[in-house]
């Protein structure tokens, strides 16, 4: 029973290669966002941010100041996987905190963290939407 219980651990650091449980890596943007996102009121935008590292880090939007950013159904959803959409909108819900902002992507794992440059967002009022 012993021996099979230690046989079963060597076959698990062999398949699982010994780098890939004690090399642990701080994270890297694969996507890094853009600079600038403009979008319409009508058709609304997305920006994209992915991270690798060891462990898998976890993405997420900020503010310019480094706070974290609140859900605002229909106006401002970070999705939790790094995207973060604004969706089309009617002029009336315009909100220059939100729709005439800068942003940061932030990419942590248990290693350490890395934060995007800017983006700076910029919605433009093209027509009423209904
Ligand atoms: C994240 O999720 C959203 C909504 O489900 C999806 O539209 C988007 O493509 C996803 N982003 C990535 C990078 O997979």
């Amino acid at each position: 029973m012993i021996r099979l219980g230690l046989f079963c651990v060597a076959v698990f650091l062999l398949s699982e290669g010994v780098d890939g449980l004690f090399d642990t890596q701080g994270p890297s943007f694969v996507v890094e966002p853009p600079p600038r996102l403009e979008f319409t009121n009508s058709r609304g935008g997305r920006v994209d941010c992915q991270a690798e590292g060891n462990p898998d880090p976890m993405v997420d939007w900020v503010a310019a100041d480094g706070s974290p950013l609140s859900v605002i159904p229909g106006v401002r959803m970070p999705m939790g996987n790094g995207t973060l959409i604004f969706p089309p909108f009617q002029a009336e819900i315009y909100r220059q905190d939100v729709h005439a902002a800068v942003y940061k992507c932030v990419a942590t794992n248990a290693v350490g963290s890395i934060v995007s440059r800017d983006v700076v967002v910029k919605a433009e009022i093209n027509q009423a939407w209904i």
